[in-house]
C-alpha cells in the first residue's frame, strides 16, 4: 500500500493566517528549518493508481494540484481518488468536501453514525452536497469488521473508537459517544503492511495500544508538544487533552507511549499544530524526537508498506 501525506498540519495550517507565534512568524520570514504545511489529510492506495482520500481539508484544492495521483487520467473529467473516509466531523477534516462538488456522480463517503449525524445537522454539508454531486454515504463499522472503500477495496480497513473530541458545533462536544472519532488500521493482504492512523487521539488506552502495536507503521496525533501549549502562549484557556489531543512531552505523553511499541514499528507524528516547537527542525524538541526514532510528517511525504 502507498500513503501520501496531503496535509500534515492541524486546523489552521502552518502558518495560520492570523497567528504571530514564533513558528508562524518564522516560516513567513523564510527562517531555515521551518516548512509550510497544509491541513490534515492523507491519501491511501493499494496500487498507486486508485486512491481513497482520508479526510477532506480546507486546503484540498491545493493538495490535489500538488498530487499527480489525483489528476484525471483519461476522458474529459476524472480523478484518481474514488472514495472518501472521514475519521471525525471536524472542520479541518470535512470542509474540503465542498471542493469536490463538481464530480458527475455521488461521492462514496464513509463515516460513522455520530459523524454522519453531525454532518447532516450541526454542519449539514452532506445534505448540501445533494444539490451538487450527491453523496453515497457508507457506514464505517465500529465493531472491528473490515470495510472496503471504493478504489482501495483490496485493502482491509478497520476502525476503532477513540477518546478524542467531537467538533465544537456538535451536541456531542461535552457528551462524547463512540464513533465521534476513530482510529484506522489499514492492512494490505498483498504485502502484509499494516498502518495505524489517528490524527486526533487524547488517550492511548489498552485497545489503542494493541492496535498500534499490531501495525508496522503508526501515524498519530502530533498536535501539541505540551498539554498547556496554547495556555502558555496566551492563545487559549484549554489544555490539549480538553480538545482531544495527547501532547508529546510529559508523563504518559505520546513520546512515552511510542517508546512502548515493538522496535520495528515506524513512528510518525501527523496533524501538527502551528505552535508546536517540533515544526522547527533545529529545535531541541525535534532532536528529542529524532533520538526517540520518531519522525515528523510533512506535506508530500510518501510511505510504502
Ligand atoms: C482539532 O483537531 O482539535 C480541531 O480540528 C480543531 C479545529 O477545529 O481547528
Ligand atoms: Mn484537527
Ligand atoms: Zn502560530
Amino acid at each position: 500500500m502507498k500513503i501520501r501525506v496531503l496535509g500534515s498540519a492541524a486546523g489552521g495550517g502552518f502558518p495560520q493566517w492570523n497567528c504571530n507565534c514564533p513558528n508562524c512568524k518564522g516560516v513567513r520570514a523564510g527562517r531555515p528549518g521551518l516548512s509550510r504545511r497544509t491541513q490534515s489529510s492523507i491519501a491511501v492506495s493499494a496500487d498507486g493508481q486508485r486512491w481513497t482520500l482520508v479526510n477532506a481539508s480546507p486546503d484540498l484544492l491545493q493538495q490535489l494540484q500538488d498530487f499527480p495521483g489525483s489528476w484525471p487520467a483519461g476522458g474529459l473529467r476524472g480523478c484518481g481518488i474514488e472514495s472518501v473516509v472521514l475519521v471525525d466531523a471536524q472542520i479541518d477534516h470535512t470542509t474540503g468536501l465542498y471542493m469536490l462538488r463538481e464530480k458527475g456522480s455521488p461521492w462514496p463517503i464513509w463515516t460513522t453514525d455520530p459523524v454522519y449525524e453531525d454532518l447532516t445537522r450541526g454542519n449539514p454539508i452532506l445534505h448540501l452536497l445533494e444539490h451538487y454531486c450527491g453523496v453515497a454515504r457508507q457506514p464505517i463499522p465500529l465493531d472491528g469488521r473490515p470495510f472496503h472503500p471504493e478504489g482501495t477495496a483490496t485493502l482491509a480497513w478497520h476502525a476503532m473508537p477513540l477518546r478524542s473530541a467531537a467538533p465544537p458545533y456538535s451536541p456531542h462536544r461535552n457528551a462524547p459517544v463512540a464513533g465521534d472519532n476513530v482510529g484506522l488500521t489499514i492492512e494490505d493482504p498483498a504485502t502484509g503492511g499494516r498502518v495505524f492512523y489517528a490524527p486526533g487521539l487524547a488517550e492511548v488506552d489498552d485497545a489503542v495500544f494493541a492496535a498500534m502495536s499490531a501495525a508496522d507503521c503508526v501515524m498519530v496525533d502530533g498536535t501539541f508538544w505540551t498539554d498547556d501549549e496554547m495556555i502558555a502562549l496566551g492563545l487559549s484557556k484549554k489544555r490539549a487533552r480538553d480538545i482531544g489531543h495527547l501532547a508529546q512531552s510529559g508523563p504518559g505523553g505520546m513520546i512515552e507511549q511510542l517508546a512502548r511499541l515493538p522496535r520495528h514499528v515506524r513512528r510518525i507524528l501527523i496533524h501538527i499544530n502551528n505552535t508546536n516547537p517540533i515544526l522547527d527542525e533545529s529545535s531541541t524538541e525535534r532532536a528529542i524526537l529524532a533520538a526517540a526514532g520518531i519522525e515528523v510528517a510533512y506535506d508530500g511525504m510518501e510511505i510504502e508498506r
